[in-house]
């Protein structure tokens, strides 16, 4: 062990105040090169130790700023260079785009990067050993004393002077703590061939697990069960049938369930003779069929069904739903007209569905009453 070169002088004290008293000491004697070890944080440590604020945030800041230039980097060089893509008219170097990304970068580069240039500068990785670990020193420390030594590395280091001046400022031990390794100071180990290899084979073992579960397991039997459907997507061909097609239109003659194609196309009269309105007319009917009516009927018919048409000669003016003609018409005539148009009406049957057309129809016939009331309506 004694051959081992000196690392410190450790001492132990055994209350805070000792230990400020001594960091305090320590400092104002001119030793720059030491360091305190106590069970939990001793406040005004920082300031009796006269220690310069961190540099760990102007590491964050590099990095940070890193990140953001990178992130607009890559985004102009995507969208200037290898890929201009015109997006709904904007400029190709859109920058608000780009916010919520460099935005991400910036902090994924500045955290991670911090985290590790603090692990490597600051922390020494991949040296995992400290010559005070495993002292009586370290041990004392870590539970019920307060420690301080002075490196040897110090401008001012005497081994003679440091202990005297240790005693002198109450310590209640005062040891030497020697390196483990024989050649003293620790050596960076960050390009030794051991980490080197460790960090190779994690990659490797890790893109294998990756690669083997994405590109072989997935695809195996039951976990390819999800992506492996008898169907046929939209263009694909079938071997089914004989012309190859894989999308077929529905057989002849097919119906969707619950409606039955309109019987009377091109035949107005036998639709006013044989259609009945199924629905009653209900306050919730008749809010339907005026909604309806205003939406799809008003542009051309005018709101109340008089003919004034909102279109300002765009389209010929309808006539009034007003008229004799209209008012004796039966309920299916006037459903015909929408299903199936009439003349220059077209057919609303696609856009209107069967019971919102049968609500209008209702709608229309509170119109016209309202311009030709009975006389029982005032009573
Ligand atoms: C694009 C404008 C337009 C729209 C929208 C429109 N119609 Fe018509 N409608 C007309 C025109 C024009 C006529 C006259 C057709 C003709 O010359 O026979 C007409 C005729 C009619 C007739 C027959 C009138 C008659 O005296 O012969 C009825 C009933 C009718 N529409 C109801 C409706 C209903 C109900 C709606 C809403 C679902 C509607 N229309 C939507 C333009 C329109």
């Amino acid at each position: 062990m004694t051959k081992h070169p000196l690392y410190a002088v450790t001492a132990l004290f055994d209350s805070p105040d000792g230990i400020l008293r001594a960091a305090e000491e320590t400092s104002k004697a001119g030793y720059t090169r030491f360091d305190v070890n106590t069970p939990y944080p001793v406040h005004g440590m920082d300031k009796a130790m006269r220690l310069r604020p961190t540099r760990v945030g102007l590491f964050a800041l590099a990095f940070g700023l890193l990140g953001a230039v990178s992130a607009v980097g890559f985004m102009t060089w995507v969208t200037l260079v290898d890929y201009p893509l015109v997006i709904g008219g904007k400029p190709f170097w859109s920058w608000p785009a780009f916010v919520p990304v460099a935005f991400e970068v910036t902090v994924l580069m500045t955290a991670v990067l911090t985290v590790i240039s603090m692990i490597v500068i600051y922390f020494k990785f991949p040296n995992a050993s400290h010559p005070i670990h495993d002292s009586r020193y370290m041990k004392r420390v870590s539970s019920d004393m307060f420690g301080l030594y002075i490196e040897a590395d110090d401008p001012k280091f005497d081994e003679a002077a440091v202990t005297v001046f240790l005693k002198k400022l109450g310590a209640r031990e005062v040891a030497p703590v020697h390196f483990d390794d024989p050649y003293g100071a620790q050596r960076p180990r960050l390009f030794e061939p051991k980490f080197i290899a460790i960090c190779v084979a994690t990659a490797l073992i890790m893109s294998g697990v990756t690669y083997v579960s994405l590109n072989k397991i997935l695809f195996m039997v039951p976990f390819n069960w999800m992506s492996v459907q008898a169907k046929l997507k939209a263009q694909q061909t079938s071997e089914l049938f004989p012309d190859g097609i894989g999308m077929r239109p529905p057989v002849a003659g097919t119906v969707a369930r619950g409606f039955l194609p309109y019987p009377y196309k091109g035949k107005p009269d036998e639709a006013g003779r044989n259609l009945v309105n199924p629905l009653l007319p209900t306050r919730e009917v008749l809010a339907l069929g005026k909604q309806k009516f205003l939406t799809f009927c008003s542009p051309c018919h005018g709101n109340f069904a008089a003919g004034d048409s909102r279109l300002r000669g765009q389209f010929p003016n309808p006539p009034t739903l007003h008229s004799d003609k209209i008012r004796n018409w039966p309920d299916g005539s006037i459903y015909h007209v929408i299903t199936d148009g009439q003349n220059v009406m077209p057919s609303y049957e696609r856009q209107i569905p069967r019971d919102d057309r049968w609500a209008i129809v209702h709608y229309i016939r509170v119109l016209q009453r309202a311009q030709n009331p009975k006389e029982s309506d005032f009573k």
